[in-house]
């Protein structure tokens, strides 16, 4: 890998690095989090930015803030439609499905299903960005409510949102979990065991014949590759995977993606890469 005055640097942080990195993390969510309660507006002298572009996007259409646009690459290919792929493959979940989306408010995604499609949705939030800033706020939440969708407003990286999911899901699991947080990946650490710890959590709260689609910063992109082919090595036909890898740090449709089916006979747990071919790789 590249060096620092001869000495090789690891791709992924450790250590003292690895913790001032996680800590550095948590100060960026608490930022994120008050400029979210201002509805990610900011001023700079007389101009008024939007921190976030996308931010309820639909599931498909041609437009670059849909899921599909993201994830087109990974869906099984002849699939030009994010709502026919996900309610083909759970139909049998018809009526009674759940979903959730990570990173974002998810209404207008789930909105993009068949009436009924889903019996409940979650959206899973660091802040509710309409909440207190506009009328359309009232709307929305009578919307939401009249197609069973909640907000939990919280961070994914906090222990505290999966207790009051829990509590929502009333021990029930999801059929489709997604998290495409496009320049929301801004505040994801670079750093494997702590990603792999969460997609981890998503996966044991996906119910079998479920399918996960998550986007994740090219920054994992070396171990990407060898956690999809030890996937598809160890686990055909219980486990189905597919990847795409993105081109730049922080985007929609640039950061990588992936698509995962827990099959019957699926694994309990996420397998992930040993930790030992995770320091391979990082000592690159
Ligand atoms: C660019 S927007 C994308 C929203 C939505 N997923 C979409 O594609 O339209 C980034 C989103 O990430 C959410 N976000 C960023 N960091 C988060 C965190 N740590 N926990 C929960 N949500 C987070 C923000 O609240 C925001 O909704």
């Amino acid at each position: 890998m590249s060096t620092i005055e001869g000495l090789p640097r690891e791709v992924f942080p450790s250590g003292k690095e690895r913790r001032d990195l996680l800590a550095a993390n948590e100060e960026k969510i608490v930022e994120l989090r008050k400029l979210g309660e201002k509805g990610f507006r900011f001023k700079e002298s007389d101009k008024e930015y939007l921190h976030y572009g996308w931010l309820d996007s639909p599931l498909d259409g041609t437009g670059n803030g849909s899921f599909l646009k993201t994830f087109r690459d990974v869906l099984p290919s002849g699939a030009g439609s994010m709502r026919k792929y996900i309610e083909q493959t759970l139909r049998e979940r018809k009526g009674d499905a759940i979903g959730i989306e990570f990173g974002g408010i998810g209404s207008r995604a789930f909105e993009g299903f068949t009436e009924n499609f889903f019996k409940k949705s979650i959206g899973v939030t660091l802040v509710d960005h309409d909440k207190g800033v506009s009328d359309f706020y009232a709307y929305r939440t009578k919307e939401d409510s009249g197609r069973n969708h909640n907000i939990i407003e919280g961070d994914i990286f906090s222990e505290d949102t999966y207790a009051a999911l829990e509590t929502e899901l009333r021990g029930q699991q999801a059929d489709f979990i997604i998290e495409r947080m496009a320049k929301g990946l801004e505040a994801v650490p670079r750093e494997p065991y702590f990603i792999g710890k969460f997609i981890s959590i998503w996966y044991r709260l996906l119910r079998e014949n479920g399918v996960l689609f998550a986007q994740v910063p090219v920054a994992l992109n070396p171990l990407l590759h060898p956690w999809i082919d030890k996937i598809r090595a160890d686990y055909s036909g219980v486990l189905e995977v597919a990847s795409a890898e993105g081109r730049g740090d922080i985007g929609g449709d640039t950061a990588s993606a992936f698509r995962l089916r827990k099959l019957p006979g699926a694994p309990k747990e996420l397998p992930l890469l040993d930790p030992r071919a995770v320091r391979a790789i990082s000592r690159g």
